[in-house]
């Protein structure tokens, strides 16, 4: 599959607790949180790669970086054989590639305009930069009303008149208004009812085969994954644990803490279900982290004395299949 998305070796760090002006006569320096480190990523034309791993783990700076709303630290992003990583995100909103990548938020109140009508915030974008179809946008608006089951009659109403599922459709419509080739959405459906998630997950999966998009689907939820990703990314503490397709994942994760999260998941198969494996021990600090050891040390069950003195890098486990662990075991 060739690759839309190709991201190599790349960073994402904070500046954090800056030491007042007696700290600093003291010689305290601000510490580096290393939230995104050393990923390297592809996503295939048409592709869902799944983004998952626990809160912190630096899902949500990788998505923003991916979708070119803050810049990265290090490292190359190639989208469609375009280097887009040396772009300013600030650039990047006015670049002819912005509409080919675009991002859905967690929480659709919060990325709704609420001075806006429904129909306002999914013309805005391409009022914004599809002028050519300016005339034409009432067209556009209601097309996409109705490529997300959008009732018309809704469109006049602000977001606060809106339900969390109808929200969240304006918040699809607006993302798709340009027909993107790569949609990042994060956590896209956590803030919606149980049920409700499953009809708009439905729709996203619809949306995809319709408008053959890929997805970088950033998400807590394993049953999500299973339901609508081709492929499976574990992040842990800003570096990739482990990534491979949705069956290797599942069938034979290699890395301790992909084994640790799946045994949450029922597998729904009677008896296949995994014990749950409680992880004991507090995570590392992603502030100033030693280059030389793996992030999961201390709370992995099964950490040896190589895995504090060198970092393990992602080996491969089968075809495709990838996992950062000294331990893990190629198929
Ligand atoms: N602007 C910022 N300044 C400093 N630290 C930040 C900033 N943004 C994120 N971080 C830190 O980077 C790390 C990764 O955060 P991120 O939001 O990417 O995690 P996440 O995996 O999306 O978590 P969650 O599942 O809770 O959404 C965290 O330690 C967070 O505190
Ligand atoms: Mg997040």
């Amino acid at each position: 599959m060739t690759a839309l998305l190709d991201v190599a070796g790349l960073c994402r760090r904070f500046t954090v607790g800056q030491p007042g002006p007696i700290e600093r006569l003291r010689g305290k320096r601000p510490g580096v949180l290393h939230a995104v480190d050393a990923v390297d990523l592809r996503i295939g034309e048409g592709e869902v790669l799944g983004l998952v791993g626990e809160s912190g783990c630096g899902k949500s700076t990788l998505a923003r970086v991916v979708a070119r709303l803050i810049d990265p630290s290090e490292g190359s992003i190639r989208f469609a054989g375009e280097d887009i990583g040396q772009i300013a995100a600030r650039r990047f909103a006015r670049h002819p590639l912005r509409r080919s990548i675009q991002m859905v938020f967690q929480d659709p109140t919060e990325s709704l305009n609420p001075r806006w009508t429904a129909f306002d915030c999914i013309a805005d974008p391409i009022r914004r930069m599809d002028p050519g179809a300016a005339a034409k946008v009432a067209d556009r608006v209601h097309e996409l009303a109705a490529l997300v089951s959008l009732p018309e009659t809704l469109l006049q109403r602000f977001p606060h008149q809106l339900s969390g599922g109808q929200k969240a459709r304006v918040g699809i419509a607006r993302a798709v208004a340009l027909r993107p080739r790569l949609l990042v959405l994060d956590e896209p459906t956590s803030a919606l009812d149980v049920s409700v998630q499953v009809v708009v997950l439905k729709l996203l999966d619809e949306l995809k085969r319709r408008l053959g998009m890929s997805y970088l689907f950033v998400t807590h939820d394993l049953e999500v994954v299973r339901l609508i990703c081709d492929r499976v990314a574990v992040m842990y503490l800003g570096r990739m644990a482990e990534v491979g397709t949705v069956g290797q994942i599942f069938e034979r994760p290699s890395h301790p803490y992909t084994r640790a999260l799946l045994s949450a998941v029922p597998s729904g198969v009677p008896g296949r279900t995994p014990q749950r494996i409680q992880l004991s021990g507090d995570p590392r600090s992603p502030i100033d982290p030693d280059p030389r050891i793996c992030r999961f040390l201390g709370r992995c069950p099964n950490g040896t004395e190589r895995c504090g003195t060198e970092m393990p890098q992602l080996r491969p486990m089968g075809e495709g299949h990838v996992a950062a662990c000294h331990l893990a075991d190629a198929a």
